[in-house]
């Protein structure tokens, strides 16, 4: 789930060299290491419910008698301590769903570097709200608390690498983009070591948990009035030279910043040049409907695949497969998912995004199967808990060959920088509302299903098999142009009109440079 794996567009990388000077400077470092802590935040809040989710539950339902009064309370029924539960996990995707579709609009208003500084009220309020939870005696403290920090996540996955692809010189852009996808997994990481019982995983630390959010944020607003607010965004959006210069200065170490800012010229002119696209133009134009049905798919196809279901709930579900220390395989998968991770910024820029896709979505369906075997299996093989883990772990690991970043690098790709941003607000919103539907479903669906839940997966990913092998484009290495002239040769199965190429032509100018 990862939510938001948000990946900058990097077709411009290829142009890179003659811009910018070469150099990595103190002021870049320091800045992207400030931004990514809010990537961090976002990723140690999508693994911190899971460790603990038996403790917590314990205390909600303590909470429950105790609100009676009475000397014989009734302890709180399974089924409403269930949904207190799953929507105490997915009520995060609401917060990050709302904010997500506003990322655009903050960010042009108060500037990238604001932006980010401003939105760690919403982490200090969410961080409040669950550490004090306990306290207060209120699961509704906890869950408007996971609220607000969803809402913290949903702008910070679309400011942060939006700042670090705009502070960047042209040919670091893409190494220091992932290097916010990293953050985010090893806050996962982060997360599911602190939640060992050892750690903060107990009854009375679990609060400490919840709230130690806050950290990064505080680091953050202590580094940020040490780094610059983007370039881009000075000239860019609001025109101003000099101060743009000056970043730039900062940031590239050099005083002639002539060549980054020409650059920076080109860009204005070119977006200049093409209209903005809204969401409902972007609805209505037929020649946004196929590239908008592969976008939106995909993104469904990342969270219907089932991660969540794992990084929400791993834990559970290997106690259900009788591991005697479930929260070890749960920080195994968290290892497994940092290596691919790594692994698959390799990956991706040598073997084809479909490919990649492909491979990663059939992995994850074998292991899901796997997965279903050994689980059914479990009472009379028990050597078959440790095949459950290694299903787990290499549903993680094809995850994050394919299905994790890819997706968002397809948004960026099928789509021209007019319709970009409105593309992108409608798969993050498609991208957290399954978010939400796999935390708040799953666990009432393992109630009902028991070991067959990831068999439901498995034919998921069959669908969505077939539909990128069908349907997806090849996009690597290709310009705007020929990945539109992909849709104009395969008339799609829905659509069957083919699209005249002068309607195109008349549209975006922008593709035929
Ligand atoms: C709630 O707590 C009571 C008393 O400790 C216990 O008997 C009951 O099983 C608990 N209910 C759930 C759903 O955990």
């Amino acid at each position: 789930m990862q939510s938001g794996f948000q990946q900058i567009p990097r077709e411009d990388e290829e142009e890179a060299e003659e811009g910018a000077g070469t150099g990595i400077t103190s002021t870049l470092i320091l800045s992207v290491f400030t931004a990514v802590l809010g990537s961090l935040q976002f990723g140690y809040n999508i693994g911190v419910i899971n460790a603990p989710q038996k403790i917590i539950e314990q205390s909600y339902n303590a909470t429950w008698m105790e609100r009676q009064g009475s000397e014989d309370p009734t302890p709180i029924d399974p089924g409403t301590l269930t949904t207190l539960w799953s929507l105490s996990v997915a009520i995060f995707s609401i917060g990050g769903m709302l904010s997500s579709f506003s990322v655009g609009i903050v960010s042009e208003w108060l500037g990238r570097k604001r932006a980010i500084i401003v939105n760690n009220a919403l982490s200090f309020l969410g961080g409040a709200f669950m550490g004090l939870a306990q306290l207060g005696k209120s699961y509704e403290m906890m869950i408007l608390g996971r609220f607000f920090i969803g809402a913290f996540s949903g702008f910070a996955s679309g400011l942060i690498p939006m700042y670090v692809g705009e502070i960047s010189p042209t040919h670091l852009r893409g190494a220091l983009g992932t290097l916010n996808q990293l953050a985010i997994v090893i806050g996962i990481l982060i997360a599911q070591v602190f939640g060992l019982e050892g750690l903060l995983g107990t009854e009375k630390l679990w609060p400490l948990l919840m709230g130690l959010t806050v950290l990064p944020s505080a680091l953050q607003l202590l580094f940020f009035p040490f780094c610059p607010e983007s370039p881009r965004y000075l000239y860019i959006v609001r025109n101003k030279e000099s101060k743009a210069k000056e970043s730039l200065k900062r940031l590239t170490g050099h005083a002639d910043v002539t060549a980054a800012l020409t650059e920076m010229k080109e860009e204005k002119r070119r977006m200049d040049l093409e209209r903005k696209v809204s969401i409902l133009q972007l609805f209505r134009c037929r020649i946004y409907r196929q590239p908008l049905l592969i976008a939106v798919v995909l993104q469904l196809s990342q969270q219907l695949s089932g991660i969540n279901a794992i990084f929400y709930y791993s834990t559970d579900i290997f106690t259900k497969a009788g591991l005697e220390k479930p929260i070890y395989a749960t920080i195994g998968a968290g290892v497994v998912n940092t290596v691919f991770t790594i692994i698959s910024v390799f990956l991706v820029e040598r073997a084809g995004r479909r490919t990649l896709h492909l491979l990663g979505l059939s992995g994850m369906c074998v292991c899901a199967i796997l997965m279903t075997v050994s689980l059914l299996l479990l009472e009379r093989v028990p050597v078959m808990s440790y095949l459950s883990m290694v299903a787990i772990f290499g549903f993680v690991a094809f995850f994050e060959i394919g299905p994790g970043p890819i997706p968002w690098f397809i948004v960026a790709e099928l789509f021209s920088q007019g319709p970009r941003p409105a593309a992108m607000a409608v798969a993050g919103f498609a991208n957290w509302t399954c978010n939400f539907i796999i935390g708040m479903s799953f666990p009432s669906i393992v109630e009902k299903t028991h070991a067959y839940v990831f068999l439901i997966f498995a034919g998921i990913l069959v669908v969505f098999i077939a539909f990128t092998y069908f349907k997806v484009p090849e996009t690597r290495g290709r310009t705007f142009d020929q990945i539109a002239a992909t849709f104009r040769r395969t008339p799609s199965l829905l659509d069957r009109e083919i699209k005249p190429y002068t309607e195109l032509d008349e549209l975006s100018p922008d593709m035929h440079e």
